[in-house]
């Protein structure tokens, strides 16, 4: 039976640093206070106007393309996941088909937050299964910093974010030994308004007005405890439900990639699982949370660092905005 196999993966963030004293001249916050709540120190922001998620999704899809070795010209569909757009419309993934060369590719947009990468990965695993794609360019990526409050009424958000973008390179494989064994995805959208940005929106005559950014319902808002306290309950639960259908046992892991959204919580989920911490990879103290980018940011830096490799047993789970979360059990 076909299976799609990771061919290559690549990432990108831009080059400039933030660290959490940067952070910490602009709004009312402090370094200890972020390393102990988030195990954040620094992450990357873009360095001028004008650069968008699909720009930096350009060389984390070339560089996947060339750890796969195939030729950027191969890609026949791209699935873009973001929660930070280029634009309102149209999506990012048809931006980024134009910068890579690509006309006439399809390119749909998923807009799945946190767990974008494995919403991307179920459909891009469905469409090579079923034979209507042989080369997906599944890419994540994010520009946050030009769309969080740097004040003090912002920092709980704005501490957390980093931009950056992250590509898995998919295609066919009839090796049962290698591949996406399962992939569970869920949402619940009474939690939508936990962790939301609510304006500009279609549903409001006119979409933005003076009063909403007096309001600053312009920027991203959290209930950081309710998030945490179900990022706890349902990664380990999704983690649990995909290991257990797949008959494979916590021991048989080699390394759990989780999304980036807080080192506490995916100690917590280490714990719950009973996985030893050094299988549990974590790059938030490099790169904050980088929402869409996370997991395969953190997949193709293991692997880069020769921490994953070709035959290991991966765990990535998901939990974030919507709400949305899941996890994907692979086979690199
Ligand atoms: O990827 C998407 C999913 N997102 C998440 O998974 C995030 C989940 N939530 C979290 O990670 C945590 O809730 C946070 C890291 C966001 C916050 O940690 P917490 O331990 O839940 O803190 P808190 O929100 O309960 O706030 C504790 C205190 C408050 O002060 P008071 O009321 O105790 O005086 C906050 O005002 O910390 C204050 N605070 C800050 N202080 C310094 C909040 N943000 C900051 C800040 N710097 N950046």
């Amino acid at each position: 039976m076909t299976r799609t196999a990771f061919l290559g993966m690549g990432h990108y963030v831009p080059p400039k640093v933030v660290t959490n004293d940067d952070l910490a001249k602009m709004f009312d916050t402090s370094d200890e206070w972020i390393q102990q709540r988030t195990g954040i120190k620094e992450r990357h922001y873009i360095e001028e106007d004008g650069i968008g998620a699909s720009d930096l999704a350009v060389p984390a899809v070339q560089m996947a393309c060339k750890n796969a070795g195939i030729d950027v010209s191969e890609i026949d569909a791209i699935i873009f996941a973001t929660l930070s757009p280029d634009y309102t419309f149209p999506g990012s993934g048809v931006l980024l088909g134009d910068k890579l060369g690509l006309p006439g590719v399809p390119a749909l947009d998923v807009r799945n937050q946190c767990s974008g990468f494995l919403y991307g990965l179920q459909v891009a695993d469905a469409w090579i299964k079923c034979r209507m794609y042989r080369r997906v360019a599944l890419v994540g990526a994010e520009v946050h910093s030009t769309g969080i409050d740097f004040t003090d009424e912002g920092r709980d958000v704005t501490v957390l974010f980093g931009d950056g973008a992250a590509c898995a390179l998919l295609g066919p494989t009839e090796d049962e030994n290698e591949g996406v064994i399962d992939v569970e995805i869920h949402a619940d959208g009474s939690g939508a308004e936990q962790l939301w940005l609510e304006a500009p929106a279609s549903k409001y005559m006119p979409r933005i007005t003076h009063e909403m950014i007096d309001e600053r319902r312009v920027w991203p808002a959290m209930n950081g405890r309710q998030v945490f306290r179900w990022a706890t309950t349902k990664m380990p639960e999704v983690s649990e439900s995909v290991l257990q259908r797949a008959g494979v046992s916590t021991d048989e892991l080699d390394l759990v990639v989780p999304h980036q959204a807080n080192k506490r919580i995916n100690e917590f989920v280490g714990q719950k699982l009973e996985i030893p911490p050094e299988k549990v990879v974590h790059n938030i103290q490099k790169y904050g949370n980088t929402t869409a980018a996370s997991i395969p940011l953190a997949l193709s830096e293991a692997i880069q660092e020769g921490r994953a490799k070709k035959g290991d047993l991966i765990l990535m789970p998901a939990f974030g905005s919507g709400f949305t979360w899941g996890a994907a059990l692979v086979r690199l």
